[in-house]
């Protein structure tokens, strides 16, 4: 059961503004010297023709790099702005932590950057199992927390301003919560220098 939920996400536009501040001012540097020629997004144009459900959509704007794409939220708002925006795609709520589609509905799973603002490690396996029962393959995008007593509060700091996630997970916890979700790594990457961003490919083993 999801019970809580960050506040901006009832409001889809201020969500918006916040998103262009971290993508054009504070995110600016970091995309200077990130390898940003192997970011999730490159990942996922190459995958664009793959059945989607976008879980965590948000402002849905992945809708318009996937012809066959369906998103789902917790938000009842960010549901609502989706579909005023996007009339010709589909997006549903998620209830009760269940993905209101069926199993292997999807080539693809994607969650990106949603885990972290999920409140519990139990809570975090089960939407990744759930996003494993509705799709093939997950792709999962997250900030990564660093091990470095330095780096550690300075990163949380930033967070803490800046967004305001339940738990950034270092790569080894990231790596643990697959492993509780019967998932196996098929694919994975960590930006340089600062090791900040992760996305992975992951598929269910039995
Ligand atoms: C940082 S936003 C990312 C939105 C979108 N994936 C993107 O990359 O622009 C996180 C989203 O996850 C959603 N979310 C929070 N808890 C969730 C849960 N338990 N299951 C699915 N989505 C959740 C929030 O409502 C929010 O829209």
């Amino acid at each position: 059961m999801f019970h809580h939920m960050d506040k901006i996400f009832k409001y889809p536009r201020m969500y918006g503004a916040k998103l262009w501040v971290i993508r054009n001012v504070l995110g600016l540097p970091a995309r200077l010297i990130a390898d940003i020629d192997i970011t999730v997004e490159t990942k996922l144009a190459e995958l664009s023709e793959l059945s989607v459900a976008d879980i965590g959509c948000g402002r849905g704007e992945l809708s318009q790099q996937f012809p066959n794409y369906v998103g789902l939220e917790v938000s009842l708002e960010m549901i609502h702005y989706c579909r005023e925006k996007y009339p010709d795609k589909i997006f549903d709520l998620i209830k009760n932590g269940t993905l209101p589609i069926q199993d292997r509905a999807v080539e693809l799973s994607i969650l990106i950057y949603v885990l972290h603002h999920v409140q519990t490690a139990q809570e975090r396996i089960e939407l990744l199992k759930e996003a494993s029962r509705v799709g093939r393959k997950i792709i999962i995008a997250e900030s990564i927390q660093s091990e470095s007593p330095v780096l550690h509060p300075v990163k949380s700091f930033y967070w803490m301003l800046t967004d305001g996630g339940f738990h950034y997970h270092t790569v080894a916890e990231l790596h643990s919560l697959f492993e509780a979700a019967s998932l196996n790594i098929c694919e994975e990457h960590i930006s340089t220098p600062l090791h900040q961003l992760y996305w992975a490919i992951l598929e269910h083993h039995e």
